[in-house]
């Protein structure tokens, strides 16, 4: 590559046909909207619209971002799960506030999500660690995530274990495996406009209700 910034330049961006979006005409709750833009996303062929931009701050503060699968969304909030003691988890114990984004190229959306964090009950979390498939759960039983790597096979050592412990036990739940859910207090939904008006709404968060106004671009 000769010149990368040029490269870069010349990518396109918000191409194609985009979608309306109407805010007069946007629902009350955000929980709402996101599901329709979500559902939409789908339908549009968008790959993986459930995973989502999760970014943390450590207990230094230090900010963090990583991608996590959407788990749920409904009145009280998004949800997604992760282990307790990973970089993650520590950093939501230390400071229990997070963003989450979600991009939608096809359809050039975006939504942002701020707010506090709160883990679920242990028997919420374990629901959510028996629905996941058997190698997901191998995975977590395995633990140490984000350690640095220093044996490739202590992992498959280990790997193995935990599948054959998975399979014996089938109910076998890590306690460290948690389902949170971020109880938004703001929401900002995006859609890009090919000629750079693009069309932004926050959401606010007022006690039970919420309030909502456009943005600048
Ligand atoms: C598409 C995608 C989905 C992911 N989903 C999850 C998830 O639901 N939970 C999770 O803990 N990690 C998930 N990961 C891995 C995280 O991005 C991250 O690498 C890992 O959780 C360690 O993060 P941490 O060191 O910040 O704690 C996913 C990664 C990708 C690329």
């Amino acid at each position: 590559m000769t010149d990368l910034r040029q490269y870069l330049r010349g990518l396109a961006v918000f191409a194609g046909e985009l979608p309306d979006f109407d805010p007069d005409a946007a629902p009350e709750r955000p929980e709402t909207l996101f599901v329709d833009w979500l559902t939409a996303a789908v339908d549009a062929g968008v790959r993986e619209p459930h995973v989502m931009t999760l970014s943390t701050v450590g207990a230094d503060g230090a900010p963090s971002a990583r991608a996590l699968l959407l788990k749920n969304v409904d009145r009280n909030g998004w949800q997604f799960a992760a282990g307790a003691a990973s970089p993650k988890g520590r950093d939501l114990a230390a400071n229990p506030v997070a963003a989450l984004s979600c991009y939608w190229p096809q359809q050039a959306r975006q939504v942002r999500i701020t707010g506090r964090v709160v883990p679920e009950p242990p028997e919420s979390s374990a629901a959510d660690f028996l629905a996941r498939p058997s190698g997901s759960r191998a995975e977590a039983l395995v633990g140490r995530q984000s350690h640095p790597l220093h044996d490739l096979r202590e992992l498959e050592r280990a790997t193995e274990q935990a599948r054959d412990r998975i399979e014996r036990e089938p109910g076998l739940v890590v306690p460290e495996w948690t389902l949170y859910t971020l109880r938004a207090r703001q929401v900002e939904f995006w859609q890009a406009d090919r000629h750079r008006r693009h069309t932004r709404l926050r959401y606010e968060r007022r006690g039970e209700d919420w309030t909502r106004g456009r943005l600048w671009p």
